[in-house]
């Protein structure tokens, strides 16, 4: 416990890479872990905005990578770890919507492509490069954003749906092999949070998500960042291969 209850999460003291963290999830959430005493990297392919949110938190650190760049992420990453500190949680929130609101024999399999390399070969691709380092000092926390949309498909969104869905199943995968060495892998599945991501959708494609949602509204980027938090916080140990609610109730599973 620590001395007041009311404080929050504890992530003290924790190294965290945030992927993503120029915008959004990832920003909020890199926001929220340095707030409550984390050491944050924040990591994106926007490298100016990423080093700009690393120069607003305490003890935070830049990084540029693009997940569909393999070596160089790799490398990356490698050049990060070298120091020996652990590395005690990732938090993935890169990832990309592609051609919304049309049926899917309209979507050109390039377009397909690029949404699965980044929201899901991305994901396994970063999960590589930190397992065994997490393995070795027998702790870590894997924690990639996935949506409702994985879950439940959205129509007008296949790629995005299909790569989610996917994401899931790796994450499940994964999380069964590695459960007993002190490392957890769990997805979130938020259902809509106001974003550029969001923002560059049509008005319909948004309606039609935001009609599914029981609670009748969005959530919010201070939600998310929480139920984030708390799970890559050393305190969610006895969770992992799990998909986090955050649908405002439109999951029923
Ligand atoms: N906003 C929502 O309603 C919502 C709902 C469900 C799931 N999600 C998921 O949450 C995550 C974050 O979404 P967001 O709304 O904050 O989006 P966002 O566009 O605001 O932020 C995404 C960030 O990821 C970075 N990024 C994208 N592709 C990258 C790549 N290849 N390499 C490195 N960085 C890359 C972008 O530069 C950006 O900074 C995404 O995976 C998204 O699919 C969002």
């Amino acid at each position: 416990m620590t001395s007041n209850p009311y404080a929050g999460v504890d992530v003290s003291g924790q190294r965290i890479l945030v992927v993503g963290a120029a915008a959004g999830i990832g920003r909020a959430t890199a926001e929220l872990l340095a707030a409550r005493g984390a050491r944050v990297i924040c990591a994106d392919r926007d490298a100016p905005r990423a080093a700009a949110v690393a120069a607003s938190l305490p003890g935070g650190q830049p990084l540029e990578f693009d997940i569909t760049d393999d070596p160089r992420l790799r490398d990356e990453i490698a050049t990060l770890l070298g120091d020996g500190r652990p590395l005690h949680a990732l938090v993935n929130c890169a990832g990309v919507t592609g051609v919304t609101g049309a049926p899917s024999h309209e979507i050109d399999v390039k377009d397909f492509d690029r949404v699965v390399e980044v929201n899901l070969r991305g994901a396994f691709v970063l999960s590589q490069a930190v397992l065994p380092h997490m393995t070795r000092h027998g702790y870590g926390r894997i924690l990639h954003v996935a949506s409702i949309a994985g879950k439940e498909g959205n129509a007008g969104m296949v790629s995005y749906s299909a790569s989610k869905a996917g994401l899931i199943g790796m994450v499940k995968a994964m999380a069964k092999e590695y459960a007993e060495t002190g490392v957890t892998i769990n997805t979130i599945a938020p259902a809509v949070i106001r974003t550029q991501m969001v923002d560059a959708m049509s008005a319909g494609q948004v309606d039609y998500m935001t009609s599914r949602i029981p609670m009748r509204r969005c959530g919010t980027l201070d939600e998310i960042a929480e139920a984030i938090a708390w799970a890559v916080s050393p305190a969610a140990g006895f969770t992992t291969g799990f998909v986090y609610d955050l649908s405002g109730g439109r999951a029923v599973y």
